[in-house]
């Protein structure tokens, strides 16, 4: 989707990058690879997340073979697998509970992460509907470590490939007015 094209959906109320209009969250992904050096700069961009005391509680289990994605898929729940399931990475975000805020600091890298993707041409899309005992179990994720989402990541494939009553909920979301976000002085 071109800038323009964007407009119809998203309006900022400010001037910023528009890297944060573009990054969206589809459902319909190609069955195309994702080439290695193209996938790790998005995991780069993770890495330079802020966290408390510098302490990057974050890690990603990923899968991009059809072996690891299938058993990705075993834990997904089937409102997200029946969009996610082409999707060519799939990545649990992980966090480790030594860090007290482990769940806040794992944001901000889901969020470097999905801005460097669009950034490359990748679309992202976080699910928090998974079954996150039976991941655990089948990962081999130890107890200190709390399980955040799975991203999906990819190229964006055709509106055609998605079940129908999926396709019309294809667009960029809208978000509500800024002023309702910041409070003056006190909270109102
Ligand atoms: C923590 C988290 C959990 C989410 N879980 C799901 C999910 O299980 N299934 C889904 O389709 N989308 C899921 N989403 C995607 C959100 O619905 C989406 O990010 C939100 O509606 C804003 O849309 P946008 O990302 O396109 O801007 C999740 C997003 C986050 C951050």
């Amino acid at each position: 989707m071109n800038e323009l094209e964007m407009k119809q959906f998203r309006q900022a109320e400010h001037d910023i990058d528009p890297i944060f209009l573009n990054r969206w969250s589809p459902r319909s992904y190609l069955e195309k690879e994702v080439p290695e050096e193209v996938l790790m700069r998005v995991f780069e961009a993770a890495r330079w997340a802020p966290s408390a005391m510098n302490m990057q509680p974050w890690r990603f289990v990923i899968a991009r073979t059809e072996e690891d994605r299938e058993k990705f898929h075993s834990f997904i729940l089937e409102g997200n697998i029946r969009w996610c399931d082409k999707a060519p990475v799939l990545a649990v975000l992980i966090s480790d509970k030594e860090d007290r805020v482990h769940a806040f600091d794992s944001g901000a890298a889901w969020g470097f992460l999905s801005l460097q993707a669009a950034k490359v041409g990748l679309a992202t899309h976080a699910m928090g509907g998974f079954d996150k005992e039976k991941a655990r179990e089948v990962l081999n994720i130890p107890e200190n470590f709390d399980l955040q989402v799975v991203i999906a990541i990819g190229y964006q494939g055709e509106i055609e490939g998605l079940p129908a009553d999926l396709q019309s909920r294809e667009k960029p979301s809208e978000r509500r007015p800024l002023k309702e976000t910041i409070f003056e002085g006190q909270f109102k």
